[in-house]
């Protein structure tokens, strides 16, 4: 089986190659090297540096005919999609659309798509969030996200391959970047080992369901080995909720005499809660196997 992963040098998707490897699967990256970084590369994984908007994507499908194709680039940003939407109407919509044109002319078995559990839904009451939940995404990043898996389906019937939207909560884990602002984890741990206060904008009190990176490998591998799936759609998450300030002190416990949290104004539009139901991926045979408590001494273990 032959993988083309887009996105392979960045955080999850390089993961993602790593357990690709590990399986057996013959893997290319696709990856324009914006916020990834080489040092991410699998050595067993050929990279093509390239753009999903570059007008030669077909002519390098045809050429190295995958079967599957994981889709992971992105710009990940919701603030910087409220900021500059056109850059990311650009890249995650028209990337994604031009990428499917070149698969479905080309000809794939299957296309895997990282959605976002944490954007598409938008503000929703305090319960853990079925796929089937209202979509009512309230940044850019959302509204792409989700008018990418609506193009999914439409090119997935127009010709013929398998779709599988993954949507995931909050991912964290190893190689994730604290300068792209999008991973609050990283952050705070990036700002407590180097002897900064974390900032948390508002209370503290907003949930979220926070996932290990290795997870969402396990969940990508397991619809990638998947002839057929009932679902196309689903939520990969903990079905858990965790304050910023449980985070928080979960920090605490392992880096004492941490200077304090600044907490200041919140920001507008944020989210207050936002858990995901996992019973649709549960029903396959995927669980999530690393607690946010294990996940973040494995954090803090990897930069001793
Ligand atoms: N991190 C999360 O919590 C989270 C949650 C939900 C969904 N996602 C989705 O998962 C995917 C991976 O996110 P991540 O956190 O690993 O981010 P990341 O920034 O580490 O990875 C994105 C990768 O895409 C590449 N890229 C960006 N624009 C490109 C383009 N035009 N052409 C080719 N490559 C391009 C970047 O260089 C980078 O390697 C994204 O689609 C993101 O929207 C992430």
């Amino acid at each position: 089986m032959k993988v083309l992963v887009t996105g392979g040098l960045g955080f999850i998707g390089s993961h993602l190659v790593d357990q690709y490897i590990h399986n057996g699967y013959d893997v290319v990256v696709l990856d324009n090297l914006s916020t990834g970084a080489l040092s991410n590369l699998n050595p067993d994984a050929r990279l093509i540096s390239m753009s999903l908007l570059d007008v030669t994507l077909e002519e390098c499908l045809r050429k190295e005919k995958p079967d599957i194709i994981n889709h992971h680039a992105a710009q990940v940003n919701v603030r910087n999609s409220v900021s500059n939407p056109i850059y990311d109407v650009e890249t995650n919509l028209l990337g994604t659309v031009r990428l499917l044109q070149a698969a479905g002319k080309v000809g794939i078995k299957k296309f895997i798509f990282a959605s976002s559990g944490g954007t598409v839904y938008g503000q929703t009451p305090k319960i853990a969030l079925p796929e089937t939940f209202i979509t009512k995404p309230v940044s850019p990043y959302g509204i792409n996200k989700l008018a990418s898996e609506f193009y999914i389906d439409f090119y997935a019937k127009q010709y013929g391959f398998q779709s599988i939207i993954l949507r995931y909560s909050n991912v964290y884990g190893s190689r994730q970047n604290p300068a792209s602002e999008s991973g609050v984890v990283s952050i705070f741990e990036n700002r407590i080992r180097n002897g900064l206060p974390p900032i948390v904008y508002g209370d503290g009190k907003q949930i979220r369901d926070y996932i290990h990176v290795s997870d969402v490998v396990a969940a990508n591998i397991l619809v990638s080995q998947l002839e057929s799936l009932p679902h196309e759609i689903l939520n990969v998450g903990t079905g858990k909720g965790t304050s910023l300030n449980e985070l928080l002190a979960l920090f605490y416990r392992l880096y004492r005499g941490s200077k304090p949290p600044v907490y200041t104004n919140a920001k507008a539009g944020e989210l207050s809660f936002n858990v995901l139901s996992i019973n649709k991926l549960t029903s396959l045979g995927w669980s999530p196997k690393i607690s946010l408590e294990e996940g973040i001494i494995q954090l803090s273990q990897e930069h001793d």
